[in-house]
């Protein structure tokens, strides 16, 4: 009798465990939300976001392996309660930029804390298409459209997911609180346009750790209003680099502070490590407490720059010197391989000088033949340890204009 009761006891605590388990989980390929692999997802995701989001404990939304199409997807809290989402499929984008319902966005998370978001999946944008028309640094309608936004969460962690092919920036952070990306994959081909990897705005304490990006425009971005951000362990290449800005091109930005990039590997991209402001500012902000370390540049085109005179496709003028103050930044313990002669270039505003700019430890070699490795200092004198003199600002002459690296895209 004891022991049937003891037995009755284990099977009925059993099932209710299980019970509550599965309460928990929101499938999208479950019966009430009707997924299905190859064919288009947006609704069965919303309504199972909807229902996770009103649940009062800990909820998983589950894309499981294999392929879906979305049309658009914006997951907005707050949320009753922590909210996992277990992305293990591929999840891909219309081609075509018309048949997004928001010009800007494919999917967006907005104003949630805690959320987790991992599994290992994919989020392909599909922009192929979207490259060849992204011309807008000349055409203001031009879809801007961003795989992922990350808006406004806090306590969150976006982890081992695959962002690839966005049709404009890859990811986006803004105004997030205690975020951290890692194990993150961002893809897309060398030549695309305006693909930033993960591009990150006024925000605070956003750390991007153990990931690899190669992409067309900058692998990381960093832009006015950021605090306490943490770039380490990133692979970096193809693309752009890693960049703070541009900064100083509208009014009301917000000054950047507490920057730390930190054990990363840079490969065949156009810029290393850079700061970049544009003239002609309309008020005065500021970057400081900026620092780079322990970084290893290959075949990169130029590994370390400061430029105050940042303006592609001449949409400003050099007239008027950047109001955007730099300083106390480091660069610290950077080698390796620069595919052009002027490896380090730090183009302060004739404004507003840089100040407290630390170069040491130093070690770039130039692999071409167009001469001797060098640099160039303007509006700037920098505190130098252990640097070989040709990168220990060899001159503070402007260079010629073909010397100053490939033409950018727009990408602020
Ligand atoms: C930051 O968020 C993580 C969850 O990703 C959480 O574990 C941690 O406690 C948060 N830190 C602070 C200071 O709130
Ligand atoms: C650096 O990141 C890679 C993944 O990109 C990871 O495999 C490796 O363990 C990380 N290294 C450290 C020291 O965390
Ligand atoms: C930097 O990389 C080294 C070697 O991979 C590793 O031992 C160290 O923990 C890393 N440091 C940070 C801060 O990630
Ligand atoms: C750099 O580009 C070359 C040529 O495309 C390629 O062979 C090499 O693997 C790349 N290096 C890295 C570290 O990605
Ligand atoms: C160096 O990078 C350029 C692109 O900037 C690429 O064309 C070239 O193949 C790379 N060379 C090596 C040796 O990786």
């Amino acid at each position: 009798m004891a022991f049937i009761r003891v037995l009755a006891i284990i099977l009925i605590s059993t099932l209710a465990y299980t019970t509550l388990a599965q309460d928990g989980i929101f499938d999208i390929t479950n019966a009430k939300y009707g997924g299905k692999p190859d064919a288009d997802i947006t609704q069965a995701l919303a309504k199972a976001f909807t229902d996770a989001c009103a649940s009062t404990t800990l909820s998983k939304v589950v894309v499981p392996a294999g392929k879906f199409l979305l049309k658009e997807a914006e997951f907005k809290g707050p949320c009753k309660a922590p909210i996992e989402f277990q992305v293990t499929g591929t999840i891909q984008a219309p081609e075509e930029a018309q048949d997004l319902t928001k010009p800007d966005t494919w999917v967006a998370f907005n104003h949630i804390d805690k959320l987790t978001l991992s599994g290992g999946g994919t989020f392909d944008g599909n922009g192929a298409l979207s490259w060849k028309n992204n011309d807008c640094h000349k055409n203001t309608k031009c879809a801007k459209v961003v795989n992922l936004r990350f808006n406004f969460l806090t306590n969150s962690l976006i982890q081992g997911i695959t962002c690839m092919n966005s049709k404009h920036f890859q990811i986006n952070v803004l105004g997030g609180n205690n975020v951290t990306l890692k194990l993150v994959k961002v893809s897309a081909p060398a030549d695309s346009v305006n693909t930033d990897g993960i591009h990150i705005g006024k925000s605070t304490g956003v750390s991007v750790l153990d990931s690899v990006i190669g992409t067309g425009d900058d692998c990381v971005s960093i832009g006015d209003g950021n605090k306490q951000i943490t770039v380490t362990n990133l692979t970096c290449g193809p693309g752009h680099g890693i960049a703070i800005g541009s900064l100083g091109r509208y009014e009301k930005e917000e000054p950047v502070e507490g920057i730390n990039v930190k054990n990363c590997t840079i490969s065949n991209t156009s810029n290393g490590v850079r700061i970049k402001t544009w003239p002609a500012s309309p008020q005065e902000s500021s970057a400081s407490d900026i620092h780079f370390e322990d970084i290893i540049m290959n075949n990169v085109s130029t590994p370390i720059l400061i430029d105050q005179e940042y303006c592609p496709y001449n949409q400003c003028t050099n007239q008027v010197p950047s109001k955007v103050k730099i300083s106390k930044i480091s660069f610290k313990n950077i080698k390796g391989t620069s595919n052009t002669p002027l490896a380090v270039k730090l183009v302060c505003s004739k404004g507003v000088p840089c100040e407290g700019i630390e170069l040491s430890g130093i070690d770039l070699k130039y692999t071409g033949d167009k001469g001797p490795i060098t640099s160039q200092c303007t509006n700037v004198k920098p505190t130098i340890t252990n640097v070989a003199q040709p990168l220990a600002c060899a001159t503070d002459a402007p260079v010629a204009a073909d010397k100053a690296g490939p033409a950018e895209k727009s990408s602020d």
